[in-house]
């Protein structure tokens, strides 16, 4: 699991995280939700310490974030920030080989390739290998990121916005994804994601920021009602329900 303890966080006089206290479970897929500038990004560069600490505590599984040698968090934890672009003109294979980096330090060994041919097989990449990453649609750049991400071979995985510019297809694509590495492989997955549909369709967990507090979390089931869409996003949508998933008619 990931803990974090009266976490507050301010850029120059913008309180962005207000004493946040949250554990997130171990396995299966947390939805980080909350509206634009709510502290999403912040909390979850926080917990990768690619922001360092300013109060508070995050522990991951038994690891102290702000104490642990960099590769011990590297081989327990990857990060995929919002908007990631590294350089267009690798391919496939090579982007998804930087997620080893923690490992082989620019010299990969046969167990590296090994995990990065199986990280390309589990995200369908394997035809797109030796493409051009300029060459690729959105969804299959995107579904390369992660894969990347996933090839740093981690207990814990934090995806910010995955799914922005995919289509219905790329975004159930990559959701299922997700969700056979949480279940079948006990990964935990933290995603960062607008579209509630999808949070409630797919996560185990949802966590809901507002003005840098956490307003709400639980199974989707629980915590999606009318209610919860008037106090964190200030909208009349209605919830209604299919099989006991909360739908928003938009
Ligand atoms: N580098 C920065 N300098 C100043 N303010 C920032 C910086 N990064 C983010 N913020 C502010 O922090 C708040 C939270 O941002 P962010 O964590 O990116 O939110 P979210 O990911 O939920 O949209 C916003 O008000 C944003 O303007
Ligand atoms: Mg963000």
């Amino acid at each position: 699991m990931i803990r974090i303890s009266d976490l507050s966080y301010h850029h120059g006089r913008t309180q962005v995280l207000d004493q946040v206290s949250l554990t997130i479970p171990k396995g299966g897929i947390t939805a980080l939700v909350g509206a634009n500038g709510a502290g999403k990004s912040t909390l979850l560069s926080l917990i990768a310490r690619l922001t360092p600490l300013q109060t508070g505590s995050i522990h991951v599984g038994d690891l102290d974030v702000s104490r642990c040698p960099s590769d011990m968090l590297a081989r327990n934890l990857s990060i995929l920030p919002q908007n990631t672009e590294v350089a267009p003109r690798l391919t496939v294979r090579e982007l998804v080989s930087f997620g080893r980096y923690p490992y082989h330090k620019g010299q990969p060994t046969s167990e590296d390739h090994t995990k990065i041919d199986a990280a390309l097989q589990d995200f369908d990449l394997t035809p797109l290998a030796d493409r051009v990453l300029d060459t690729l649609s959105g969804g299959q750049k995107q579904r390369a990121y992660v894969a990347m991400t996933y090839a740093q071979d981690t207990d814990y995985i934090l995806l910010d916005e995955p799914l922005n510019n995919l289509d219905i297809a790329a975004s159930r694509s990559l959701m299922q994804t997700l969700r056979h590495l949480s279940q079948e492989k006990g990964r935990t997955i933290v995603v960062v994601m607008h579209d509630l549909n999808y949070a409630c369709a797919y996560a185990d967990h949802l966590v809901a920021l507002s003005n840098g507090k956490i307003r709400a979390e639980g199974h989707p089931s629980q915590v999606v009602t009318n209610g919860f869409l008037s106090s964190v996003f200030s909208t009349d949508a209605h919830v209604h329900h299919v099989d006991q998933v909360p739908v928003i008619l938009v």
